[in-house]
C-alpha cells in the first residue's frame, strides 16, 4: 500500500507527534489568494511546478433521469447488457446530443429544487421525493465536454471529486470508469489511459439519490467540487504529503513525510524538498531527503526533519498558519509539487482535568452541524462556509463536530483560517474495506489540518456498540487511524454501549445526552479522557414567544426539548462544573432540513438550531454568547409587539454576563437583579406598548443597555448585505438580509409579507430562506415571505465585474411595503484556474 503510515515514519528514524494541516493544491491557493488574502498569497506564489488542478464546475448539463424506466434514463439498463464491455456508453461520446439538457454549474443540488411531498417516510430527509419510490426525481444525469491539448500526452490527468450524492457511476470518452458508492467521501479517477489528446473529451456522471446514508437531508448530486488534475509521471501521490509538528520548548520539530509514484518506463532517481513558508511569505525552514530510485511502476516513501524556532501557535485565538511547499525533483528539474497548509499547536487530553491546547486548559464551546444551508441545500458556495462560521464564532464557539460524515475541504479551511477546532468524523463506522476507505480518505484528506482535535470513529452505532462487533470494528478503525495520524486521538459519539468493551476502545470517551451516566461512568474508567459529543438539542423557533402545537411553533425561551435532550442551561451547567469533562457540542448550531423535531408535516427542518437555516439567531444564541464568549452580553426579549395582550403578564428574559440588570417599562422600574453565572434573568411584566429597556451593570457602573420598543405596522423594506463588494468569479455570494421597517424606521419583528426579488446586472439569485421550520416556499424562486420580520437572499456573482442591483418589493394584499434597492459591487479578481 503506497501509505505513509507510523510505521514508515518510525523506519526511518524520525520522531512523531503533534501534527497539523489540511491538503492544499496550486488552485486552491490560487482560490484562497483571490477570497482570504493575506497567508494563502504566500503559498500559491510559492509553487511553480508542472502540475495544474484545474477547477471544473462550470458549464455541465444536466437531466433528470429515471430510476426504473430505461427509456427515461437514456437507456440505460434496458437489457443487462451495459457494462458488457468497458466502452460502448455512447451518451460518453461525441455523437451524444446535449442540447435539450439544462445547462447549470456545479456546485449543484436537485433535491432542494424538489418540490415538498407529504409523506412520512421521508420526514427525516426533509420530505424531498427521493428513494426507491420516487423513481422520476431520484436520478441525475451530468455531462461536460472539454478540450485535453495533445502537449498533455504523458502526463497523468486526473478526475476528482470533493464528494457527491450517491453512488455515481463515471464514464468518460465512451469507457466505464469506476464508481463511488458513499455520498461524503472524495473518489477520483486516473483518466489517463482513455483522454482524446489534442481533441474535445465527454465526462459523465450518473448520480442516483435512490438510497441515502443518514436520517438527515443530504442533498442529491455534485454538490461539492470537481476538479481536473494534470501531473507529471513522477508525481506526488494524493494526499500522502504529511506534516507533524511537535513543539518543544520555544520550538516546534517537524517531521515530514510524503509518497512519489511514477508511471514511467525507465527507473527514476528523486529526491523531495520541503521549503517551510510562514504566514507573512517567509521562508523559515527547509529540508531535503535522500535521493532515491523509483522503479516504473513504482512509489517510494521520503521523509525529512526539520526545525523551527519560536514558531507562531495555532489557536482559535491566533490561527497562524504555515505552509509546507513540497516538491519532487530529479536531474534539478522540479516535476511536481504541492503546497500543504498546517498549524502549529501542542493538544494533550487528560483524564482528570479536560482538554489543554498548546499548555493552557480550554473548555470545547462546541456545536454539532449538518452541511446545509437556506437556499442552497447542500451546494454551498465555499464563501457561505466561512459565513456559517463566523456566525458560530460570534456566538462564543470555539469548536464544532462534523455530524455525522465526513465534511467538505472548505469547511476544514475555514476553521483552519478563522480559527475554530473540529471533531471531524466519518459517515460509516465500519471495518470493512467501504468503512476503511472512508476512515482512510478522511484522516488521509485532513491530517494536515491544525483545527482538527479529535477523530470521531462514528456516531449512535447501538448495535455495535452493545455487542461483540462493536469491540472489534472499533479496535480495528482506531488502530487504523493511528497508523495514518499517530497525532491525534480517536472518539465516537455513544448513546447507549457505554459500559461495554466498545467505549474501552476509544481514546477519549464521547457521551450523547444521557447526563445522568458521565459521573458514574467517570469513577469506573478514571483514566479515560471524556467528552460530550453531542448534548442538548433544545428546540426553539426564532421569533416565538409561546408553543403553539397547531402552527408547530416551539417557544423560543430556552424550556423545550425532546425527552432524550436537554436545555441549553441544564447541560452547559453539568458540563462547565466538571473540570475532568473536556466540553461538549451541542445538537445544532444551524437548524438543518429534516428530522422536523419536535413536530412532523408541515414542518420541514429541525428546529434544533442555536441558530435558523439562515444563520439568523434564536435567543438561546445569546445565552452560549454570555457564557462562552469573552465579550459583556445583554439580551432582552421577547420583542414588544403584544397588541390585544394589554395587562397580561409576558415573561422577560435576559441572557447576560455582566453583575447585574434593572428592568424598565416605559421608564419605571421593575427592579434589579444579580445575574447568577451560567443562568438567566427573568421577570413577569403586565403587557403595556412602548418602551422596554434593561441596563446591565458591572462593577456598580451601567455598562449595556438594551431596549425592545412597540413598533408600529411595516411601511418599507431593508436590505443589509454581509458585504457591500464581492469577487467577480462566477463563485463569490453576497448574502443579503430583508427586514421589514416602520415608519420610525424600526424592524418589525413579527412581520410575515412575501417579498419579491429581481436581480439585475452582474449577478443571479441562488436560494432563498426565512428560517421558518415550517416554510413551503420553494428555495430557488425569486420570492420568500418573511418569518417574524426576517428573510435572506443570496446572490453570486457572475465572472463579469461591474454591480448587482438587489430589488425587493412588497404588494401583499393587506398593503404593500416601499421597495428596496442594493447595489453591490463585484471585482475583477485573479479566476481559479479551471477546464475551459
Ligand atoms: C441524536 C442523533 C442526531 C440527531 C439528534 C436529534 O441522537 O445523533 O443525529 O438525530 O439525536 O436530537
Amino acid at each position: 500500500m503506497s501509505s505513509l503510515t507510523r510505521r514508515d515514519l518510525l523506519r526511518s528514524g524520525l520522531a512523531l507527534s503533534a501534527s497539523t494541516l489540511a491538503d492544499s493544491s496550486v488552485s486552491r491557493a490560487h482560490a484562497l489568494l483571490a477570497r482570504y488574502p493575506a497567508a494563502a498569497s504566500q503559498e500559491a506564489s510559492a509553487v511553480v511546478a508542472p502540475r495544474e488542478r484545474l477547477l471544473l464546475d462550470f458549464g455541465w448539463k444536466f437531466f433528470q433521469g429515471h430510476a426504473s424506466d430505461p427509456r427515461r434514463d437514456l437507456g440505460f439498463g434496458m437489457g443487462q447488457g451495459d457494462f458488457a464491455k468497458s466502452g460502448e456508453f455512447e451518451f460518453a461520446t461525441a455523437k451524444f446530443d446535449d442540447s435539450k439538457w439544462r445547462s447549470l454549474n456545479l456546485p449543484h443540488d436537485w433535491a432542494v429544487e424538489l418540490p415538498f411531498v407529504r409523506d412520512e417516510e421521508l420526514e427525516s430527509h426533509g420530505f424531498k421525493p427521493l428513494g426507491r419510490r420516487y423513481p422520476e426525481t431520484s436520478i441525475g444525469w451530468y455531462r461536460r465536454g472539454f478540450d485535453i491539448p495533445k502537449e498533455d500526452f504523458g502526463r497523468r490527468i486526473v478526475i476528482e471529486f470533493d464528494g457527491a450524492f450517491r453512488s455515481a457511476l463515471v464514464f468518460f470518452n465512451g469507457y466505464f470508469i469506476g464508481r463511488n458508492d458513499n455520498g461524503y467521501a472524495p473518489f477520483r479517477f486516473d483518466l489517463t489511459d482513455f483522454v482524446n489528446y489534442g481533441g474535445r473529451n465527454f465526462l459523465v456522471v450518473r448520480m442516483d439519490a435512490s438510497f441515502g446514508d443518514g436520517w438527515f437531508y443530504e442533498g442529491a448530486g455534485i454538490y461539492r467540487h470537481v476538479w481536473l488534475t494534470k501531473t507529471n509521471a513522477l508525481r506526488l501521490e494524493r494526499w500522502e504529503s504529511a506534516v507533524q509538528a511537535e513543539v518543544r520548548g520555544k520550538s516546534a520539530v517537524l517531521t515530514l513525510g510524503t509518497v512519489v509514484r511514477y508511471a514511467g518506463s525507465d527507473v527514476e532517481s528523486c529526491r523531495v524538498r520541503w521549503r517551510i513558508v510562514d504566514g507573512a511569505g517567509k521562508a523559515v525552514a527547509s529540508a531535503d531527503s535522500a535521493v532515491k530510485p523509483i522503479v516504473p511502476n513504482g512509489f517510494a516513501i521520503f521523509v525529512a526533519g526539520a526545525n523551527l524556532a519560536n514558531p507562531a501557535l495555532w489557536s482559535p485565538e491566533t490561527p497562524n498558519l504555515y505552509s509546507a511547499v513540497v516538491t519532487v525533483e530529479s536531474n534539478g528539474t522540479i516535476r511536481d509539487a504541492e503546497p500543504i497548509t498546517f498549524g502549529i499547536r501542542d493538544i494533550k487530553w487528560d483524564a482528570d482535568k479536560g482538554f489543554f491546547l498548546n499548555g493552557k486548559s480550554v473548555k470545547i464551546k462546541g456545536t454539532c452541524n449538518h452541511q446545509d444551508h437556506a437556499g442552497v441545500g447542500a451546494a454551498l458556495p465555499d464563501r457561505l462556509q466561512y459565513y456559517r462560521l463566523a456566525v458560530l464564532k460570534d456566538m462564543g464557539g470555539n469548536a464544532v463536530r462534523t455530524s455525522h460524515n465526513m465534511p467538505t475541504p472548505e469547511w476544514v479551511e475555514a476553521c483552519d483560517r478563522l480559527g475554530m477546532m473540529m471533531m471531524c468524523e466519518t459517515r460509516m463506522m465500519n471495518s470493512t474495506p467501504e468503512g476503511m476507505a472512508q476512515l482512510e480518505a478522511m484522516v488521509k484528506r485532513y491530517r494536515n489540518s491544525p483545527s482538527i482535535i479529535l477523530w470521531s470513529m462514528g456516531n449512535e452505532e447501538g448495535t455495535l456498540e452493545k455487542n461483540p462487533q462493536g469491540e472489534r470494528v472499533i479496535n480495528d478503525m482506531v488502530a487504523r487511524a493511528h497508523d495514518l495520524d499517530p497525532t491525534r486521538l480517536c472518539t465516537a459519539a455513544v448513546n447507549e454501549g457505554f459500559e461495554t468493551h466498545f467505549s474501552d476502545g476509544l481514546d477519549v470517551m464521547g457521551f450523547n445526552y444521557n447526563l445522568g451516566v458521565p459521573d458514574a461512568w467517570h469513577k469506573a474508567h478514571p483514566g479515560k479522557p471524556c467528552l460530550g459529543s453531542e448534548t442538548a438539542s433544545t428546540v426553539c423557533t426564532r421569533g416565538i414567544y409561546s408553543t403553539d402545537k397547531l402552527r408547530n411553533w416551539v417557544s423560543a425561551y430556552d424550556a423545550e426539548h425532546p425527552p432524550w435532550a436537554e436545555l441549553a442551561e441544564e447541560w452547559w451547567k453539568f458540563y462547565a462544573a466538571r473540570e475532568w469533562l473536556a466540553g461538549g457540542f451541542a445538537w445544532t448550531g444551524f437548524d438543518y432540513r429534516g428530522e422536523p423535531t419536535p413536530y412532523g408535516w408541515p414542518s420541514i427542518n429541525s428546529q434544533f438550531g442555536i441558530v435558523d437555516m439562515c444563520g439568523f439567531p434564536k435567543d438561546n444564541f445569546y445565552y452560549y454568547k454570555a457564557w462562552w464568549g469573552s465579550e459583556p452580553v445583554l439580551h432582552l426579549f421577547p420583542y414588544w409587539n403584544w397588541e390585544q395582550r394589554e395587562g397580561e403578564p409576558i415573561a422577560v428574559w435576559v441572557h447576560s454576563n455582566l453583575d447585574s440588570v434593572e428592568l424598565f417599562l416605559n421608564g419605571k422600574s421593575l427592579g434589579a437583579k444579580s445575574v447568577v453565572p451560567l443562568t438567566h434573568l427573568e421577570w413577569k411584566v403586565p403587557y403595556g406598548p412602548g418602551l422596554l429597556e434593561a441596563r446591565g451593570t458591572k462593577n456598580g457602573k451601567v455598562v449595556l443597555t438594551k431596549k425592545r420598543e412597540t413598533t408600529g405596522a411595516a411601511e418599507s423594506i431593508r436590505l443589509t448585505a454581509d458585504r457591500m463588494e464581492i469577487n467577480a468569479d462566477g463563485e463569490d455570494v453576497c448574502i443579503v438580509k430583508v427586514e421589514a421597517l416602520d415608519s420610525a424606521g424600526r424592524p418589525v419583528p413579527t412581520a410575515d409579507q412575501p417579498i419579491n426579488f429581481k436581480i439585475l446586472g452582474e449577478g443571479a439569485l441562488i436560494g432563498v430562506g426565512n428560517g421558518d421550520p415550517n416554510c413551503q416556499e420553494s428555495d430557488k424562486e425569486p420570492m420568500r415571505s418573511l418569518f417574524n420580520g426576517l428573510a435572506q437572499v443570496i446572490v453570486q456573482a457572475t465572472r463579469m465585474a461591474g454591480t448587482i442591483i438587489v430589488e425587493a418589493s412588497c404588494d401583499d394584499w393587506r398593503g404593500g411595503l416601499r421597495p428596496a434597492q442594493l447595489t453591490i459591487m463585484t471585482k475583477r479578481v485573479d479566476l481559479r484556474p479551471s477546464v475551459s
